[in-house]
């Protein structure tokens, strides 16, 4: 604690302790506001509220700076695994060598789910879309994992994350097979998490499946970028689905729902969307005219971000990313050359620039994944799968919060005062 914010309300002054991280801006604290002063504070979209202390994760929005742990996130994307950067997200500490092995070992005897959950897939249309299925198929574990629902257990608690992380990959490769009516694949546990979840995607029974190792890597690093961020919009809902005591499968469910949207998670297959939709780069200037038009609702999608107002650190490595996986499996998609050619002329335009408008990690992640073969459906879902282990990591931490209370945000309600009701035959 450092200082103290003075608020004068009706004539009257108070303070307010203000407290310090160990980076990033003070917060005041005012969880004594309303009842010193019977006022509420406003503050849709949280622009200006911390609604947690974490130690997780620490991004400096206009440095263009993202730590895990301390870990900048390009070190981690460059030299480590998403397997540890999972460890290190849900221990706080890079694992040992023994300690990684054994967390591997962990998370490989956890890979498959329940056989009954096959069968929970068909009651879907074929034509679903794969995150509807992740959603309802997620939270069903709550209904297969009794032994792993007792927020109040820590040993619970962790098989319920180990179970989580391990098992996303399968059921995001069974919402994928389903979709395209292939028999679902057993894990083969020989095999990395990533280098599982590819198989268990892109193989068929009937033949062997070989792991491409570029793009295992390739995979790997972007589920590395896509593990945790903070308080965002599903990590937030994560941590408030679960301050009411809910299980952390229908916590992750929350989470995943929220994702979705096109101005979060789905923003990956919008932005692949936009770019074929412009297809050439001559076609750029008018779409850039048309983000630029406040009476058009049109956005660049996988530009701008909440918090970050320079380039997104993430993005960075997901642009030299591109370069390797179109080396590796020796494809040239001309959107990216589109997808470059934007980027060059939206941050040499004012609009962008006085808007503090960058790439985000949305921006050329579709063309990875739909290099590698995935469809933009699938996207979002290879984003929930990563970002589970931030989930997971983040509703620990919260259940372990000596300050955690329920989450229940007040309001300035603007509707009508009291009034008698009317019977409906006299109005
Ligand atoms: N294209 C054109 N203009 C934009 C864009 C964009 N992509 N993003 C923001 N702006 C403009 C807004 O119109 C607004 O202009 P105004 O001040 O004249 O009204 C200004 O920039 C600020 O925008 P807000 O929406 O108020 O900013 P906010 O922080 O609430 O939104 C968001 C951030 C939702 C990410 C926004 O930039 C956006 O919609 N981007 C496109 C969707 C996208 O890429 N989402 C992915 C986010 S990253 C993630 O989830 C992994």
């Amino acid at each position: 604690m450092t200082d103290a914010a003075k608020v004068s309300v009706d004539g009257k002054d108070f303070d307010y302790p203000v407290m310090s991280g160990t980076v990033g801006p003070d917060v005041v604290d005012i969880r004594k506001f309303y009842a010193q002063t019977g006022d509420f504070t406003y503050d849709p979209g949280f622009t200006s509220t911390a609604s947690c202390q974490s130690k997780l994760t620490y991004i400096d929005g206009d440095e263009g700076v993202l730590l895990h742990r301390g870990y900048p996130i390009g070190e981690l994307a460059e030299q480590s695994s998403f397997m540890e950067v999972a460890y290190l997200l849900l221990n706080g500490e890079l694992p040992a060598a023994d300690e990684l092995s054994q967390f591997e070992h962990t998370i490989s005897r956890h890979t498959m789910v329940h056989e009954q959950l096959a069968t929970f897939f068909r009651g879907f249309r074929r034509d679903a879309h794969p995150m509807a299925i992740l959603c309802g198929v997620v939270g069903a574990l709550s209904a297969f994992y009794h032994d792993s629902t007792d927020i109040h257990d820590p040993v619970q608690r962790t098989i319920a994350s180990h179970r989580l992380i391990a098992k996303m990959p399968t059921i995001a490769a069974m919402a994928y097979k389903y979709s395209v009516g292939q028999p679902f694949l057993y894990p083969d546990n020989s095999l990395s998490y990533t280098g599982n979840f590819l198989r268990m995607t892109f193989g068929v029974p009937a033949e062997p499946y070989e792991v491409n190792p570029a793009v295992e890597k390739a995979m790997d690093r972007i589920f590395i970028l896509h593990a945790d961020h903070e308080q965002n919009a599903s990590t937030s809902t994560v941590r408030l689905a679960g301050s009411s005591g809910a299980n952390p499968f229908a916590c992750m469910a929350a989470g995943i729902a929220c994702l979705w949207g096109p101005a979060h998670g789905g923003a990956n297959e919008a932005a692949l969307n936009m770019l074929r939709e412009i297809g050439t780069p001559d076609r750029i200037p008018e779409f850039i005219a048309r983000a630029k038009d406040k009476n058009d609702p049109f956005r660049l999608m996988g530009f701008g971000h909440r918090v970050y107002k320079n380039y997104d650190p993430r993005a960075t490595v997901m642009q030299k990313t591109v370069r390797e996986v179109f080396d590796a499996l020796k494809v040239n998609d001309p959107l990216f050359d589109t997808a470059l050619r934007l980027e060059e002329l939206a941050l040499s335009d004012d609009y962008f620039i006085e808007k503090k408008l960058f790439p985000n990690v949305d921006f050329y992640s579709g063309v990875i994944l739909s290099a590698i073969g995935f469809p933009t459906s699938m996207f979002t879902v290879l984003f929930a799968l990563a970002r589970t282990v931030g989930w997971v990591a983040q509703w620990n931490e919260m259940i372990t919060d000596p300050d955690q209370k329920i989450g229940r945000p007040r309001q300035l309600y603007t509707g009508p005062t009291q009034r008698s009701y009317v019977p409906v035959g006299q109005r």
